[in-house]
């Protein structure tokens, strides 16, 4: 009990901060402040920038990736996922930093608080940013070496808990493959598709977001469904191999989900635990 309660005045501690941190952006840059609850609005204004002459912290700090880039060819090349993985997802971290650079509100941000937070008011740099962190951070979680039992159609390498899952919420695993495909498929521009768990009902979903966006995101107009795994559709994360094919990439990246720790963020997901979904073991 007393752990639920400490968690309670955890949450209630980073809604005050992002809510300190909205307010700061929003009326830095001569916008109008989205209504906001009165105890959320009375959230104390944190110190903006660091001292003259001192570094600001890394706050976000980019985990390693935790197999070779090489680990997922054919289907998906390690030239990708060097650039993914360094340049992309770097530099979103990159433009995070420097923004919390100057505010402390978000340097005192965890993402599994900031992401489902996101709302109308949220500046650009952070919404974007940030929500390119999380979602690559599944998307490259998600994904493992194949064997000689993956599947792109029909994938033999599911454990037995989120393959009774899928075929409880979508019929069978060919149903599921289409639908995430076509949903991938159908995404106009970048962004994302998404498997998702509804906390309320239990089911599973396929849903799309666009940009770095992600279902977590209630109050952005999405579902606030758990992603379990992601496509990245953007065509930085296929173009190189697969040019204007968006579909070969699809199908490709099916070859190489890693099924056991999509097992594993749905029993997060089912717990609650978001922070677990963007944790890396430590080298
Ligand atoms: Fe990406």
């Amino acid at each position: 009990m007393m752990g639920k309660i400490s968690g309670s005045a955890a949450l209630a501690m980073r809604i005050l901060a992002f809510a300190a941190l909205v307010a700061s952006a929003a009326s830095s840059q001569g916008r109008a402040l989205q209504a906001m609850p009165p105890m959320m609005s009375m959230a104390p204004m944190m110190s903006m920038a660091p001292a003259p002459g001192m570094m600001a912290p890394m706050t976000f700090m980019q985990p390693a990736l935790p197999y070779p880039y090489a680990a997922t060819e054919p289907f998906i090349d390690a030239r990708t996922n060097t650039i993914h993985f360094t340049k992309h997802l770097a530099t979103y971290y990159t433009n995070l930093n420097t923004a919390a650079s100057t505010n402390s509100s978000l340097a005192m941000m965890k993402l599994d608080a900031l992401i489902p937070a996101l709302n109308m008011g949220t500046p650009k740099v952070i919404r974007n940013n940030a929500g390119g962190i999380f979602n690559h951070l599944i998307f490259f979680k998600t994904l493992m070496m194949p064997t000689a039992m993956s599947n792109s159609t029909n994938n033999t390498m599911l454990p037995e808990d989120i393959a009774k899952a899928i075929d409880a919420s979508f019929g069978n695993f060919t149903a599921f493959s289409k639908n995430m495909t076509d949903t991938a498929l159908g995404v106009f521009g970048s962004g994302w598709a998404w498997l998702t768990y509804n906390p309320k009902t239990k089911a599973l979903a396929v849903e799309p977001t666009a940009n770095q966006d992600n279902p977590l995101s209630s109050s952005l107009g999405y579902s606030g469904n758990t992603p379990l795994v992601g496509i990245d559709v953007w065509e930085h994360a296929y173009y190189l191999k697969h040019q204007n094919v968006r579909a070969a990439y699809i199908k490709d990246w099916f070859m190489v989900v890693n099924w056991p720790q999509v097992s594993a963020n749905y029993k997060a997901a089912m717990g609650g635990d978001l922070n677990s979904l963007i944790t890396y073991a430590s080298a």
